[in-house]
């Protein structure tokens, strides 16, 4: 890491994309609208964007000016992950492997796998068990060119892995976000019984930590009843509100999410036309996680059907150890491209201008304009649509991340 210069010049960009307009979260054909000026400049002054524009306006310069020959590259916002669960111990290559073989996700959770393996081995990491994994996971999904992520917790589920989970991804900079309704742990006789101790022993010190609250509203898991509940409890703490929803089943996600007016509703893989057109008449963001329905060879979230119809969508991994190992937003362009039917332009705005709103930072990040935060992905690639285009190629050069290059 190279401490921010008071000034950072990235020079002579093959090209510099942006998404055209502010006003987050885009939906319709703004979303599919970006600013591409070739052969261009980024002046960064401290943390935040000063000027850009074509290497043919770049001002005379004085003072101290460090320069970056940035010749073959392209630069694009740094991107944002608005939906991971980072913060975990161990891993789930064995229950991968036996998927592989034909055994089902869910299957898998009812016998005691899934999410209560991980549980358990997140308890027994330890707070610094568990800030080192967050700070490795960070670090690869800035080799991707994340900049900014969200994570939630929720693999601790007791009040002490719970706490020590919010505080590693506060600590390595993550957006962190109380997933205190992902399961019901073995120690409890129901969700209700669960969800008694978790409103009053986890969520009053939770709400000093986090920004936002989130719950799996799916069969197996907690149903409408209980996720109104524990949501309603959230938002009297003074946490934006965020759902899993429709991953499996149509429970009732969507109409809860409205509702509540949450800032988002992930998965919706199982979306029918109804809860389309309800997400489309709202301002609730419908975040799309293909790299999840890939790894479980589940069927694709109803992407293009939401745009068309004009709801406000992101795109995030969803990185997590047993339905998503994956922490590259590129790969998740290039699955939006070529199975969710999203223009590369269209992926780039859900991951960038929109997947800040759902962060509740889009006044600051998300774009390339003059006073939003030093955050630059530049990529190894003479068009920016490269983004998308290179499957699961080493597409992200490098990354800026507040005015200092990494
Ligand atoms: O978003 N669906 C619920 N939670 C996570 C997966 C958790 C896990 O399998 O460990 C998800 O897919
Ligand atoms: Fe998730």
């Amino acid at each position: 890491m190279t401490p921010a210069p008071a000034r950072l010049l990235l020079r002579d960009l093959a090209q510099l994309a942006t998404p055209a307009r502010a006003a987050a979260p885009l939906r319709g054909p703004a979303l599919g609208e970006v600013v591409v000026l070739e052969d261009a400049f980024v002046l960064c002054a401290g943390e935040t964007i000063e000027a850009l524009g074509r290497m043919r306006d770049l001002p005379a310069l004085d003072g101290d000016v460090v320069e970056l020959d940035c010749r073959g590259l392209c630069a694009i916002p740094g991107l944002v992950d608005c939906h991971t669960h980072a913060a975990f111990g161990g891993d789930r290559v064995d229950e991968f492997s036996l998927r592989a073989g034909g055994a089902s996700y869910e299957e898998l959770h009812v016998a005691g796998g899934g999410i209560l393996a991980t549980v358990r081995a997140t308890r027994a990491a330890g707070e610094d068990g568990l800030r080192a994994a967050v700070e490795l996971h960070r670090s690869w999904m800035l080799r991707e060119g994340t900049t900014t992520f969200e994570s939630k917790s929720g693999y601790g589920l007791d009040r002490e892995t719970e706490l020590a989970s919010l505080r590693a991804i506060r600590a390595a900079g993550g957006v962190p976000t109380w997933l205190g309704a992902h399961a019901v742990p073995p120690e409890f006789a129901d969700a209700d019984a669960y969800l008694d101790f978790a409103l009053a022993e986890v969520l009053p010190e939770a709400a000093t930590i986090a920004e936002a609250a989130d719950v799996f509203l799916e069969r197996g898991a907690f149903d409408a009843r209980q996720a109104r509940r524990y949501l309603e409890a959230c938002r009297d703490a003074g946490l934006a509100l965020r759902l899993h929803g429709d991953q499996f089943t149509e429970a009732g996600a969507i109409p809860l999410a409205v509702e509540l007016a949450a800032r988002s509703v992930d998965h919706l893989e199982a979306t029918g036309e109804g809860g389309i057109e309800a997400l489309a008449a709202s301002d609730v963001v419908g975040v799309l996680l293909p790299a999840s329905a890939l790894f479980l060879d589940r069927p694709m979230p109803p992407a293009r059907a939401l745009v068309d119809a004009g709801a406000a969508i992101a795109l995030a991994t969803d990185f997590n150890p047993g339905s998503a190992f994956c922490e590259s937003l590129p790969l998740v362009c290039s699955l939006a491209a070529t199975q969710l039917h999203l223009s590369p332009a269209e992926a780039l705005a859900a991951c960038t201008v929109n997947a800040a709103h759902v962060v509740g930072r889009a006044d600051r990040i998300g774009r390339l304009a003059p006073g939003y935060r030093a955050d630059v992905t530049l990529l190894d690639a003479p068009d920016w649509r490269y983004l998308a285009y290179h499957l699961g190629g080493r597409v992200v050069a490098r990354g800026v991340v507040g005015g200092e290059l990494r």
